[in-house]
Formats: structure tokens, sequence, C-alpha cells
């Protein structure tokens, strides 16, 4: 039997559904998270054992706590799929001398600069790229790289204070924006289409990939509240077009030594066909994207993830069925939904190919489109044919509507 402890289990939402996956398949699961015991979601609570309510932000008392419990019982290894606690799950294994991530291996996950600076040394292709905490560092940078430039945080998630820069006039009306911001990335601007590439590893093996398209690209969703964003889990990953990006992903995991569990990684694929590194985190993508990969495979990789972590292998194989795709929705208006319209003609004409409608209820309060990626609610379509689920999830952008008032 493995007993895991497992970092914040019912928050956010999906790590419930990872908490559970690990006691389905017979690990005895610690919960270790900020929430009171009964604030878990049900599925976390269905997957521990035990709980522990700790300050996940006090990193002596977790380290105390996991200590003491680590005396009373055989702990075999530390989970943690939340990107703020990842590297205090990495002390907590080299406390325990327990298999995966060590601090030092987790932090290229976690800093932006460093990340790259690894990749770079290992012949990776990556934006041209300097780490500034001054305003005379981001000009000297923007010098060195030309403009367009992207300016974001080194250590930012949900491109929040990520900024495309044009010119030294844009960047003088930028600077005073990221004041808040101790330390950013700037980078050359790649121009091209955004991809992911996501594994679940077992013992440094690659049990499955995936690649999702984003449409637009991400940092176009985030200039403008119009924009329905679309995450597209592509059923075809043999594609030529995909080779280089996916090729690229498996010698960036050899190069930060990941091993065991889910890679979320993004990257660019220019109009010449050149294939630029983003980002990687080690962790599953968030806005329900494993959900989107669930209804490609028709599998369950809660599940998957947990037997690759628990038992180092998956029980099933997993294979791309369809094309699957997530159409987030933002109302129109502020206040409370007072709308909904299009979805009726649209449920009627692609009925079956519709895997999921979960937007918010008349009435609810709008949510805050900036900060939640899921805005004010989602669809998810699939197919076995590209064209049609790329015409399914186009008509679900623009036809779809959402009021509110
Ligand atoms: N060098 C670059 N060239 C072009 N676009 C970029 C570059 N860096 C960032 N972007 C744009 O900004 C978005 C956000 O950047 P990035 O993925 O690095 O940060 P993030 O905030 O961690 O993203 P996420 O939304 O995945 O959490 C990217 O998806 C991309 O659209
Ligand atoms: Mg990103």
């Amino acid at each position: 039997m493995t007993r895991v402890v497992m970092l914040s289990p019912g928050y956010p939402a999906e790590m419930a559904l990872f908490t559970q996956a690990l006691g389905a398949v017979g690990a005895e699961v610690i919960g270790v998270g900020d929430q009171p015991a009964h604030d878990l979601p049900r599925p976390a609570r269905k997957g521990l054992r035990h709980y522990e309510q700790v300050s996940l932000a006090d990193e002596r008392e977790v380290v105390a706590r996991v200590r003491t419990l680590s005396q009373q019982v055989r702990v075999d290894r530390v989970e943690c799929l939340w990107e703020p606690y990842m590297v205090l799950a990495a002390r907590l294994r080299e406390m325990l001398g327990a298999p995966g991530l060590g601090v030092q291996q987790t932090l290229p996950f976690r800093d932006k600069e460093r990340m790259k600076q690894v990749l770079d040394a290992a012949g990776i292709r990556t934006p041209h790229h300097y780490a500034a905490t001054t305003v005379a560092e981001v000009w000297r940078a923007a010098e060195h790289i030309g403009f367009p430039i992207i300016v974001k945080p080194i250590d930012g998630a949900g491109s929040m204070d990520t900024f495309r820069v044009q010119s030294a006039e844009e960047l003088s009306q930028v600077l005073p924006l990221l004041r808040h911001v101790p330390r950013v990335s700037v980078e050359e601007f790649v121009d091209g289409e955004e991809f992911t590439y996501d594994t679940v590893c077992a013992g440094g093996r690659i049990l499955f990939e995936n690649i999702c398209w984003y449409r637009p690209r991400p940092l176009v969703t985030k200039e403008h509240e119009w924009v329905s964003p679309i995450t597209m889990a592509l059923r075809d990953i043999d594609a030529d077009h995909l080779q280089g990006g996916r090729a690229m992903g498996r010698k960036v995991l050899d190069a930060l030594g990941f091993r065991d569990g889910f890679t979320h990684m993004e990257w660019y694929r220019g109009a010449d066909g050149e294939v630029v590194f983003g980002e990687i985190g080690a962790r599953p993508p968030g806005a329900r994207t494993v959900d989107v990969m669930n209804y490609a495979t028709d599998n369950d990789l809660y599940v998957r993830w947990a037997e690759a972590v628990v038992h180092g292998r998956f029980s099933e194989p997993v294979d791309h069925r369809f094309n699957a795709a997530s159409i987030f929705k933002r109302a129109s208006g502020v206040g409370n939904i007072t709308g909904i319209s299009g979805l009726e003609h649209l449920m009627a004409e692609y009925g079956e190919h519709i895997a999921l409608v979960d937007l918010l209820p008349m009435g609810a309060p709008r949510r805050d489109w900036r900060a939640v990626i899921v805005s004010d609610g989602m669809i998810i379509v699939r197919h076995h044919d590209l064209g049609r689920t790329i015409e399914m999830a186009d008509r679900f952008a623009s036809e779809l509507q959402l009021q509110a008032g």
C-alpha cells in the first residue's frame, strides 16, 4: 500500500478529483490543506483517509506537521498539483526522502527565467529573453531584443500583467502598470499559433501525450472581453505540423529531469513552421482542460494520473478518439445573468456532439472574466473530424450569447 500526502486536496476544485482518484487506485491519502475539513468538496473527502488543516503559506508549520505525521506513519509520496505550493511539496519530499521532484528540480518550473536558462543549455529554442528587476533593466533588454517584445511576471499565471509592447512609447506607458511586479521576464515577441504539449509520465516514461490548440492566442483572449476562448484537444497528434512541438516537449521533459505525474507545456509555431518554447508547469493544465482530455479520449485522466504516480503504469491504454473543444463564454453587460440566447438552435443542430453545457444560471452574478478563465460558463463539443469540431466551436463562440444586467 502506498501512502500519499496530497497538498491542498480540495482546492482548486480539480484537486478534489485527483484526490479521489488517488483513493480509488488504492492509495492511502493524507490531505494537508488550508480548508476546514467540513469545506472539503465531496470527491476530496471520498479520497482521503485523514486530513490535517494547516496554513499552507506557513511553510514551517507545514513542514513540522508533516514531520510529526511521518513519525507516526510511513509516508511514501508527496503530491501537489497546485502551482503555488510546488516548492513546498519538493521540500517535504526532501525531508522524507520521498521520490519525485526536489527543490532544485522544481525551481525551473516556477521561475520562467531559470526555466529558459536550463532549456537554452539543452539547445531548445526559447524566445530571446532577459530577467529584469528595474526599469533600466527592462529598457536595456528591450534594446537588445528589439520591438515587439513581451513583458510579463517571472512567475505569472493566467496571462496576468502580460503585455505585448510594440514601441518605446508603448513601453513607457506599460512600465508603470508593472510597478507591483518585483521581477519581470522581457522576451522577444513570437508570432504564430499557440499549442500545448501535455503528458502523464511514470518512471521517466511518457504514458500519455496530448496537444491542445488555443484559439485565439491566450494573450488576445485576455485583451478583448468579447472573445470566447477555445481550447481544442486534437485527435490526430501525429499530424505533421505538430511533430516539431511534440519532439521539443520530449526534450524539455528530459532537460528538466521530469519523471512522474502530469506536465503542461505551451509552445508556439510560426508561419514558417519554426517551433519555439513557451512555458511548462509540473502539473496538469487548468481551466478544466483535463475534462476536455477526458472527452477527447473517453477515458479518465484523473484516475490514469493516480495510477501513474501510485503504480507506475496505466491499467488501460488511453487513445485519442475525438477532437474535443472547450468554449468559454463571457456575458455582455455587468451584473447578473439576464438572458442566454442561441443555445437552443445549436443544441438542436449539434445534439450528440455537445458533451457538456455548464453555464451560469439566470440571475447568477457574472464572474470576473480576467481572473476566472472559465468566465460565465463553458461548453465542450467533440467530433472525430477536426473541421467539424472547429465549425461547432466557432459557432458556439459567436452564436451563443449571455447577457447580464
Ligand atoms: N514571448 C512571447 N511571444 C509571444 N507571445 C507571448 C510570449 N510570452 C507570452 N506570450 C503570450 O502571453 C500568454 C501568457 O504568457 P505565459 O504563458 O508565459 O504566462 P502565463 O500567465 O503563465 O500563462 P497561462 O495563461 O498559461 O497561465 C501566452 O499564452 C502568449 O499568448
Ligand atoms: Mg501560459
